[in-house]
């Protein structure tokens, strides 16, 4: 699905010599290039404050911790998304509330998060799920309506540009109160390890997550607030702080990628394609040259003549590497079971999981590899 080797090749000499540094100063642990990176993707990101810890569901988790969320209160994300999201809502022993997605975008659908909002309502998660930013004016709007904290989960959309309404622009995970991303090595930007960070325009939240991810120390061993241990290496933040400057000619590559994809696929009739919603572009039906809205961190189908899994074995059989993101609905997962859940408050992700297959798509693909991957596809459904 990704070809990081043929990447690291690319990059190599600027990465070895940003790890050597951290090798010659033993500093591994809160090193100075810990706080470089900090301050470089600060002003990649135009926030005030980036916390870095040691991965995306550390960082979902403090963000949670740093506002206060108290056990009962009830947040609200997408039954479409990774796990982690809702783990967290579920250790911190608040209440998770999963919505539904559209069927266009796979982002939460902004009906059923509406609907879903009770008294007992603090918080929405929006994820931005495999590259594309949520309906972020719909969001602000509820948010502000209901006094609700808004936590973007951006582990899959760094670099994204989100367009209001009003045509400004902010960076993915800027948007809310809090953002949160993971650096694990396959996601857009990818660390050697783990990693992970989070976002925010506001001074006191941000010292109060200082605090938590240190312990909950704001002065050396007085520990004013309950915290944890969540640090992102020396050596990790010597990767990225050498990957950072790359990442915009990153999401770039993963674009052209797509556009070559959906070119491919347009007009199969047992294909969809990953639709842009772009308040730039009203829609643009994915062949575009303004989706910075989405920087594909998966290129996702939807197989309509029932043929999905069959699809996936398939390109297994001839040496294409999928996935099923996501195979499973959250509401139905073990863990997360509730009885407060209806079936019918889920079709768009009921049926999601028995359509979705996700392509390779990486910054590395070239022409050939793409050729034959679309080529495969076709023949096959064909
Ligand atoms: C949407 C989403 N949130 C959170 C995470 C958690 O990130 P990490 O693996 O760094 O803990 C991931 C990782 O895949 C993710 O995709």
């Amino acid at each position: 699905m990704v070809d990081l080797q043929s990447q690291y090749q690319q990059i190599k000499e600027t990465v070895d010599t940003s790890i050597q540094e951290v090798l010659n100063s033993s500093a591994y642990i809160n090193g100075p290039l810990v706080k470089e990176f900090q301050q470089d993707l600060e002003e990649y990101l135009g926030v005030k404050h980036v916390i870095p810890c040691a991965n995306g569901t550390d960082a979902l988790q403090i963000a949670m911790m740093g506002l206060g969320l108290e056990q009962g209160d009830e947040v609200i994300t997408a039954d479409f998304t990774f796990a982690a999201t809702v783990e967290v809502i579920a250790l911190l022993k608040l209440t998770p509330v999963l919505v539904d997605v559209e069927e266009d975008t796979f982002n939460i659908d902004i009906d059923a998060l509406k609907k879903a909002i009770t008294p007992k309502t603090k918080a929405i998660v929006p994820v931005h799920l495999f590259g594309q930013v949520a309906n972020m004016d719909a969001i602000l709007e509820i948010a502000k309506e209901y006094n609700l904290f808004v936590i973007e989960d951006n582990a899959q959309a760094i670099g994204a540009d989100y367009t209001f309404k009003d045509g400004s622009q902010k960076k993915a995970g800027t948007i809310g109160n809090v953002g949160t991303t993971s650096f694990f090595p396959s996601k857009n930007l990818g660390c050697y390890g783990d990693g992970g960070a989070i976002f925010t325009n506001d001074d006191e939240l941000a010292h109060t997550i200082r605090g938590i991810v240190n312990h909950g120390m704001y002065t050396r061993y007085y520990h004013d607030v309950v915290g944890v241990n969540s640090r992102l290496d020396s050596v990790q933040a010597a990767v990225l702080k050498a990957k950072l400057p790359k990442l915009d000619s990153y999401c770039d590559a993963r674009r052209n990628a797509a556009r070559f994809y959906n070119k491919a696929f347009a007009n199969n009739s047992n294909i969809i394609t990953p639709t842009i919603k772009s308040n730039k572009t009203e829609n643009c039906n994915s062949i575009c040259d303004v989706c910075d809205c989405h920087v594909y961190h998966q290129y996702t189908l939807q197989i309509t003549n029932g043929k999905r899994d069959e699809l996936h074995k398939h390109l297994l059989a001839e040496g294409i590497p999928n996935a099923i993101y996501y195979p499973v609905a959250l509401h139905s997962q073990k863990a997360y079971q509730d009885k407060r859940y209806n079936e019918e408050d889920f079709p768009v992700t009921n049926s999601l999981i028995k359509t979705v297959i996700s392509l390779p798509m990486h910054t590395e693909l070239d022409k050939e590899q793409l050729t034959f991957i679309t080529e495969t596809i076709i023949n096959f459904l064909n």
